[in-house]
Formats: structure tokens, sequence, C-alpha cells
């Protein structure tokens, strides 16, 4: 059968109770399934329970669910253990893990990480905060004018041997690109420099497989893979996360308090303090499942034909221009745009009240966005359920929107 996305569409009650908004900021977030608010709502109603420490049934059936969520999350990253699967409460809380724990662990003043001008503030800040406290050096690899990595840029950064980990996107939430992460893991190993991948973007719109990437850290978050906000996932490395100390201390993350100190427990457990995010991991199981019906190949060729309307249609207006790619096959589900002399807050309100929402600002990317010499831009993004009808009825109305903001 062909992808019908219209048809998919009609499984996210979203859409059902706001019929009239073309919803065009799925990089923000995604909308949920029915399936999701069901599976979290039956949680609620017959399995609530805490995880980890009832004795009886049905907390032995809530930890069940909590820890076939980890089994569910292994086999859709493809990790080779489901230890190697932390649970957070977003990619922000991951990516800062990251840095909190391994980083606090391993690094020393005069230690270099690597970061993309693509990056996310989630990224970019975690680091920031250690360069400030442990005297790290930070590294960028620039892009060119179509958001394409300099990979001159890394190759020059890793001979200057102190490079201890490169931080990158998997898919950038501003221009789409998808940086060659492969080839960016072959050479930081190859210098002795572990890899973090923000695959915030990436993991809804192509497959990841961490064991073939042999990547040592990856996060994403619940809420942009058709699943609940309040969970996210840290994918690292068996042996790399147990060198590392607990991030937040509390309840569930000892083996063994004393007056005098504490014993953290194993992986993965050390690393999710008090109550976990358990509703939302039965959710999260539900998306993906329910993704897992569709093959890859079947939502990235609907997503690549929605970005070439895209293309097409914002090329049509006068005096716009994208930021980044100019061939649409390498903007992935998203793509960013400024309209001359035009500020993007205002055509987003404008477009707002027609029922468009297209996300303003600079997408909490600002060192790209001054890469490209503007202060914000408008994001066009997409998902699944996205039809190529929505994405046309955004030319004239951004020709309406200029008409006005022109007067
Ligand atoms: C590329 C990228 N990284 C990280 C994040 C942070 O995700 P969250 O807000 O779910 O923590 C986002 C969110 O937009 C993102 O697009």
């Amino acid at each position: 059968m062909a992808f019908d996305a219209p048809h998919i569409r009609r499984q996210f009650p979203f859409f059902t109770a706001n019929d009239a908004l073309v919803w065009l900021d799925s990089a923000a977030t995604a909308q949920k399934p029915e399936t999701v608010l069901r599976a979290m709502d039956d949680f609620y109603r017959t399995t609530n329970a805490n995880v980890h420490r009832g004795m009886y049934e049905v907390a032995e059936r809530a930890t069940a669910a909590y820890e076939g969520a980890r089994d569910t999350v292994k086999k859709f990253m493809n990790a080779r253990h489901s230890d190697e699967i932390i649970f957070t409460k977003s990619t922000t809380e991951s990516l800062n893990l990251v840095a909190k724990s391994w980083g606090i662990a391993h690094l020393k003043k005069g230690d270099v990480i690597v970061l993309s001008i693509l990056e996310h503030h989630s990224v970019i800040v975690p680091w920031l905060q250690m360069k400030e406290e442990a005297g790290i050096t930070i590294e960028w690899i620039d892009c060119d004018d179509e958001g394409r990595l300099i990979m001159n840029d890394l190759k020059k950064a890793l001979a200057g041997k102190n490079v201890k980990l490169v931080a990158v996107s998997g898919q950038s939430n501003v221009l789409g690109v998808r940086p060659p992460v492969t080839e960016i893991i072959r050479l930081a190993h190859q210098s002795g420099a572990l890899v973090c991948i923000d695959a915030a973007q990436l993991i809804a719109h192509h497959p990841v497989d961490v064991t073939a990437l042999d990547c040592d850290f990856l996060a994403f978050s619940g809420h942009k893979l058709y699943g609940p906000t309040g969970i996210g996932v840290l994918y690292a490395k068996r042996e790399i996360m147990q060198t590392m100390p607990p991030f937040l201390g509390g309840g569930s993350m000892i083996e063994e308090v004393r007056r005098d100190g504490f014993t953290p427990a194993d992986p993965p457990h050390r690393f999710e303090a008090g109550t976990p995010p358990i509703a939302e991991a039965a959710g999260l199981t539900a998306a993906i499942d329910w993704l897992a019906q569709f093959p890859w190949k079947d939502i990235e060729e609907h997503e690549k034909n929605l970005m070439r309307a895209a293309f097409e249609t914002l090329n049509d207006i006068e005096g716009l221009h994208i930021l980044g790619p100019k061939n649409p096959d390498d903007a992935s589900a998203c793509v960013s745009f400024v309209l001359k002399d035009l500020h993007p807050h205002d055509l987003a309100d404008i477009l707002g009240q027609e029922g468009f929402c297209l996300r303003a600002g600079h997408h909490c990317a600002e060192p790209l966005h001054k890469r490209f010499s503007v202060p914000a831009s408008l994001r066009l993004s997409v998902g699944i359920y996205t039809t190529e009808e929505e994405i046309r009825r955004l030319g004239p109305a951004l020709k309406k929107a200029q008409k006005i903001l022109a007067k």
C-alpha cells in the first residue's frame, strides 16, 4: 500500500481537535498518535505504581513496563545491551549528563571538546559551563554556505592531540542538513576522542543504529518521536558508562547509603535518581511500536517529497532566502528562511492568525544564525503526517503576510 499521510493523520487526535491548523512545527515537538495517549492513560488506570521498590504484583507490572521500554529502545537503536540505555527527561538532560558526569570524571584544564557550528544550545551550553568550571577549551567545526561541515576544521582540531570528545548533531534543527557522522566518528576514534551524537532531530526521520555507527553517546527526546514529553534517552557504551559518576543524587541510584558516604548503583540506574518517567516510558514504547509499522524508506521518501514541495513553494516567493542547502534533498524534514526586510516574528504572528504553525527565532542555535549573519529565521518542519497540500497552502499565505507587512 502506498504511504498514506492523510490516513496516518487521522490517527492523531490533535488534528481532529485542531482541523483548521497547519502544523509545520514538528521539529519543535511532534504530535502523538492515539495509541501513545492510550498507552499512558492505560498505565495510569491499570498499572500505576512506583518502580523498582514495590513487592506487590501491580508494582512488578509497573517495573516490567518501565524496563520493557528500555528493551524497546535498545532494539530500536540496535544497542548491544539494554543497560546502555539511560532514561532522562529530555535530550537536554541527556547531553548535560554527558558533560557533567563523563566530563567531570575525565576532563582537565587544557583538554579540548570539538563542537560543530550547527549545534543546538543544549549541546553547546553544557560544554561552555565545563569551560568555566574545568578550564577546558572548545574548538569549532564551521560549515560552508550550504551547511556542509568543513571537515578540515575537525582534522586540524584532532591533529592538536588534546581532543577528548567531538559533539555533533545527527541532523540540524535549523538547516535540516545531516553531517557525515560515520566519517566524524571514524576520524575522532583514530585520534582517541569519543563522539556524542545529538539525535534529537534525526531520530524521527532516519534509522539510527548505534552499534553500526560506533558512537560513544547518543541522545534523543521522546516528544520528537511521536512520543510523550518528559522522557529522553541517553545511549552510552557500557564500558564508558561504567567510568561515569552519578549525575544526580537521591533514591534508586544507590547501592548503599551510610552516614559518611554512599555506594552508587550500577549503570544505568546510577543515572536515574528518584522516580523516573514511568508512564512516559509506556508512551515511548507505544510510539516506537507504532512507528515500526512504517518502513523507513517510505517515511524518508514521503518527507523528501515534502521538502521538495517546500523548496518549490518557498523559492517562488520574492525576497525569500533559504538558509543553507540549495537542494531540497539535503534538507531533511526542515528548512529555515528569511524574507527581505521582514522580521520572522511578525511573519510567524500573521501566519499564526491564518492557522499556520511555524517557529520563528534562532531555534536555540544562535551561533549558527550568526554564521549566516541573521539574528532569526522562520522554520518550516514536517513529520510523518504532514501533507504536500499543507505545504503548498503556505505559499499564498506567505505572499499575503508579505503584503500586509509591507503596508
Ligand atoms: C537538534 C536539537 N538538539 C537538542 C534539542 C533539545 O531537545 P529537548 O528540548 O527535547 O531537550 C532540540 C530541541 O529542539 C533539537 O532540535
